[in-house]
């Protein structure tokens, strides 16, 4: 079932010189969920933060801290991100080697494991692993940068929703790419229950953070 929408603030788009104070306020501007895009320069071409900024960032917050792992391979770094504090952690399947081990991995330091889908990868990639799975994250931009514009993958968005819902489990169903108020509401009627904003939240600046989360909600701040 469709849970209620909340909001992920993804701080790759904000200034790398003031993360804590991005947390800080995206948290204040009413941000569910803090998303933190670890990338490796292998798996994506791009480099961001690690699990000792991670750490540092910690106590900025009490909102769930949702790391999306970019990386491959991502089994030794787990627990790491497990320590400096991730409550959710997400995988990309193309990590590999082993999904289920990997998830299994995550679930046994007690966080709640997360399964990426890049646009090209198919939902069956889902098939053998729904009984691990706490996220199901669905990528609508290739990853690596903020900023891009929205593949329409709804139909992908609506095929996943079916499978969490045939579950009978609570699963969240994350979009992650090019979410704007125009877009959101597409997600949201494909199924999507939470919306990882970048470019989206940071652009204006710290003074519509609030304002910036809530139009992506359809409301108004
Ligand atoms: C891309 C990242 C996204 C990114 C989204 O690889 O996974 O989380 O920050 O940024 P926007 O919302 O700007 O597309
Ligand atoms: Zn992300």
């Amino acid at each position: 079932m469709q849970q209620p929408i909340r909001i992920a603030p993804s701080i790759l788009s904000a200034d790398f010189a003031a993360l804590g104070e991005a947390v800080r306020a995206v948290d204040a501007a009413g941000g569910d969920y803090i998303h933190l895009d670890i990338m490796d320069g292998h798996f994506v071409p791009n480099i961001t933060i690690g699990p000792s900024v991670v750490a540092a960032l910690r106590p900025h917050s009490a909102k769930p801290f949702d790391a999306h792992l970019m990386i491959a391979p991502a089994d030794p770094y787990v627990p790491k991100f497990a320590e400096a504090g991730a409550d959710i952690i997400t995988v990309h399947p193309e990590a590999g080697p082993h999904l289920h081990r990997t998830l299994q991995l995550i679930k046994s330091l007690g966080k709640k494991a997360g399964v990426a889908l890049n646009p090209a990868t198919p939902v069956d990639a889902l098939d053998h692993v729904m009984d691990l799975v706490d996220l199901v994250l669905v990528m609508t931009v290739n990853p690596g940068f903020g900023g891009q514009p929205y593949l329409r993958l709804e139909s992908k968005i609506a095929g996943v929703r079916a499978l969490i819902d045939a579950s009978g489990r609570t699963i969240d169903l994350e979009v992650d790419g090019g979410i704007t108020p125009e877009t959101a509401p597409l997600v949201i009627k494909a199924g999507a229950d939470v919306l990882v904003a970048g470019n989206a939240v940071f652009a204006g600046g710290p003074g519509s953070y609030a304002r910036a989360i809530a139009a992506l909600r359809g409301k108004s701040a």
